[in-house]
């Protein structure tokens, strides 16, 4: 065999952040030639990610658009991809996560007869309609691809249900591979609001809230809860890198300008954002990645939805399901904020989700498919 043909297709900012890392691995194996496809479901999130880790996409379909519908990205991405793959012709088509691009991408490469993998295979919340439409997106990845990269054991068992036997490697999350690039002690903030939050000395509680599930009341639910807490705790300053929806943005603004404790910032460069979470007292989210992040740096995270499909960092008692009613998050916020043991308990750092080595052992999983390597990689333990 000449060198491996890998397309590695990416369109929102997590898939980028935990693809890049991947990507920059690919690149250093000689026996790997690496393209990556940009469907540019995301743009601006996007490309400050690509940016960060230096990558130029070989492919972009740019495919974009305001308050875009579920069957808009769907429908680009497949016929985009179509031209994409008959170009590169891939031995192997890696796709990350949960998103649109991930469950359309995997079905054009499938169609235009590639052999597709799943990068974060396995995760499940067993709702198809929460996350919505995230949980059908994977379970439709998991169906489609022949190379299951599962971050974690418990991943693997999910696979294991569905009669998903053949080519599953446990790898770690790709993201806590991405965390040892960002992460610094000397970082040097460069966006106003998170240098100022820093500089403050306040102790700082870091918002995000994006899901499509949680349109409408729970976001509503969401806001509130943070409009009482910032009334309740003064000496604290809540930070909220607003996703650029517009519907979403318009919403967090009407409730939340004017606070004095609560500063709404556009989207953070990942860098920006990583290090930010070190120095944060405690984040509030309803974002899949910080439920990853949060315990590998060591802060409490209170998930702000009805279930998880992570479970292992609330197994360890670092992450907490808190729900989007307002009381519920009060409440346990508050706990956190008032309580130094209750707080002590959960701000330890576990790393449930990787060792930082997840793209290595994705490489040589893929090198040892295709006969270049005699050896498969160990799975990841998580000890
Ligand atoms: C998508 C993913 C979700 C992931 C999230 C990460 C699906 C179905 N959902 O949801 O799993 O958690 O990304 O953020 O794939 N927009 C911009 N600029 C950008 C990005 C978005 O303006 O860089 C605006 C556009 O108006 C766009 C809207 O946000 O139409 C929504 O983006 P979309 O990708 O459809 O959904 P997300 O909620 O971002
Ligand atoms: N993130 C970022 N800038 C921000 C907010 C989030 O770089 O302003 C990062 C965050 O650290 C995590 C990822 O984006 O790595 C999570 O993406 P998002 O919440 O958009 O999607 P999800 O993980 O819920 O699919």
């Amino acid at each position: 065999m000449n060198k491996c043909k890998v397309l590695c297709v990416m369109g929102t900012r997590p898939e980028a952040i935990k693809m890049a890392p991947l990507v920059l691995e690919l690149r250093k194996r000689p026996e790997i030639d690496c393209r990556v496809c940009v469907t540019a479901q995301h743009r601006e999130m996007l490309d400050m990610v690509l940016d960060l880790f230096g990558i130029t996409p070989d492919y972009d379909l740019n495919i974009m658009t305001p308050s875009q519908t579920l069957c808009t990205i769907a429908a680009r991405v497949i016929s985009g991809m179509e031209g994409v793959l008959r170009d590169f012709a891939p031995d192997v088509t890696l796709v990350h996560g949960d998103t649109t691009t991930t469950a359309a991408g995997a079905l054009a490469a499938f169609y235009c007869g590639a052999l597709v993998g799943h990068v974060e295979a396995g995760l499940r919340t067993y709702d198809r309609r929460s996350p919505y439409p995230e949980e059908v997106n994977r379970m439709m990845a998991g169906a489609i691809c022949e190379l299951h990269f599962a971050p974690t054991e418990n991943n693997r068992q999910n696979l294991l249900r569905e009669n998903i036997r053949e080519g599953i490697t446990v790898t770690g999350n790709t993201v806590i591979d991405a965390l040892k690039y960002t992460v610094r002690d000397d970082f040097a903030f460069r966006t106003a609001a998170a240098a100022d939050a820093v500089a403050s000395g306040r102790r700082i509680v870091l918002l995000t809230a994006h899901r499509r599930e949680n349109f409408g009341r729970p976001h509503d639910n969401i806001f509130e809860a943070a409009r009482q807490l910032a009334l309740r705790f003064p000496d604290m300053v809540i930070l909220y890198p607003v996703h650029p929806n517009p519907a979403l943005n318009r919403r967090a603004h009407e409730m939340l300008d004017g606070i004095e404790n609560i500063v709404l910032t556009k989207p953070l460069d990942t860098d920006e954002m990583h290090n930010l979470m070190a120095r944060s007292t405690l984040i509030l989210t309803d974002s899949g990645g910080l439920q990853e992040e949060g315990p590998a740096l060591g802060k409490p995270v209170l998930v702000l939805r009805r279930e998880t499909e992570r479970p292992e960092a609330v197994a360890a008692g670092t992450v907490k399901i808190s729900g989007t009613e307002t009381d519920d998050i009060v409440r346990d916020a508050s706990a956190l904020l008032t309580d130094p043991v209750a707080y002590a308990k959960m701000a330890r750092a576990v790393n449930p989700y990787g060792d930082g080595r997840a793209c290595e052992r994705i490489a040589d999983a893929i090198l040892f498919h295709f006969g270049l390597r005699d050896t498969a990689p160990a799975d990841f333990t998580g000890r």
